[in-house]
């Protein structure tokens, strides 16, 4: 089977292939950073319109890359939510569209399960069950995964997503917008032993996340400081060091709790490689396996879409309409397992 996916949820417009039997056959994606870094974060209104203009150059470069026509395409898979409305309805309504166009089945997919996929796309023979950590600007999620659609959310994002809290922190650092890899750059020149973060919410094992904190705390050590570019390191440094360090201990009680080998990680934080390391330095101590995409499938793509759409369509399951539906805030836990379907 051959699969196009499409995402829009956010500030990339990105368009796959996935087939059945040659993998990933090509994979554009468009950022929106220039467009909304001069605003110093993510404008909605200007993400839908961009997306609008992005969609059919997009896919005709991605057809080109292919090397296909559409006649070969079998399904049609896109990111339903959650995301921003506005952008989720265009890349929808161009789906629909599609698919009415080509007489093909489509489905709708869940973002976080795209980036929860992410990391089989290049290892299909890894194994369920594992937890999955997913990182991203909108979720730190913590979940069990048993198999394909059976997601027990084990720790959940309670203010500040991780992404989020090192975008507000590189901000109010005067960094630009998106802030995690420049916190990532300065925070190699940052001395370690300046200042020390709490690592927020290990004091109990509780596996949920809870980040803003920690920005308030970067906020106030960088007000009462000389402010110049070695504080500003250090603080990068700090903050870092507490986010590495409370997710790895947050696995490893994931992974203790349930009895699990394996670890995916996932979402555009997962690009950061000093995390990469810490994180697979602690979780090989325990005994355990990690596994990352690779990096251009950890920020938004429509690679992990197509893949995840191919995975479903397969089992048969698809839209039973052409009405366009998006779901801004979606729960991963409200997904079925396949063999639970029942095609609403
Ligand atoms: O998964 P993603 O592309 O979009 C969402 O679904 O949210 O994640 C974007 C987030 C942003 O907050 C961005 O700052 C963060 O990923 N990010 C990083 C790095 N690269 C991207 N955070 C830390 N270090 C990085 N190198
Ligand atoms: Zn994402």
């Amino acid at each position: 089977m051959r699969v196009l996916g499409i995402e829009t949820s956010c500030d990339e417009t990105s368009i796959a292939i996935y087939d059945e039997y040659q993998g990933l056959m090509a994979h554009q994606i468009h950022s929106q950073v220039l467009l909304h870094a001069k605003y110093g974060g993510i404008v909605p209104e200007l993400a839908s319109r961009d997306h609008v203009q992005q969609l059919i150059p997009l896919l005709k470069l991605t057809l080109k890359e292919a090397n296909i026509t559409t006649s070969s395409i079998q399904g049609i898979a896109y990111t339903q939510g959650p995301g921003l409305v506005g952008a989720l309805l265009v890349g929808s309504t161009f789906a629909k569209a599609l698919s009415y166009a080509w007489q093909i089945p489509i489905l709708g997919i869940h973002h976080m399960e795209g980036h929860l996929l992410a990391a089989l796309l290049d290892k299909p023979a890894l194994q369920f069950p594992f937890i999955a950590l997913l990182i991203s600007g909108g979720h730190s999620l913590l979940i069990k995964v048993q198999k394909l659609g059976d997601y027990k959310v084990l720790g959940d994002t309670l203010d500040d997503a991780v992404g989020e809290a090192f975008d507000k922190t590189a901000k109010l650092l005067h960094m630009t917008y998106p802030g995690g890899p420049e916190i990532e750059k300065l925070a190699k020149q940052g001395n370690p032993e300046r200042y020390k973060f709490p690592r927020p919410l290990t004091e109990i094992q509780n596996l949920d996340f809870s980040f803003s904190g920690l920005k308030t705390f970067a906020s106030n050590t960088f007000k009462n400081s000389k402010q110049d570019d070695y504080i500003k390191a250090d603080i990068a440094r700090a903050f870092q060091d507490a986010v590495i360090e409370t997710l790895s201990i947050k696995c490893q009680w994931a992974l203790s709790q349930t009895k699990l080998t394996r670890v995916i990680v996932a979402g555009g934080v997962c690009v950061n490689q000093t995390l990469r390391l810490a994180l697979k330095k602690t979780i090989e101590l325990q005994n355990a396996t990690i596994y990352y995409p690779r990096p251009e499938l950890c920020t938004d793509n429509g690679a992990m879409i197509a893949y995840a759409g191919f995975l479903r369509l397969k089992q048969g399951q698809r839209d039973l309409d052409l009405k366009v539906r998006v779901f801004p805030r979606w729960s991963i836990s409200d997904l079925k397992s396949i063999d639970n379907l029942v095609n609403d």
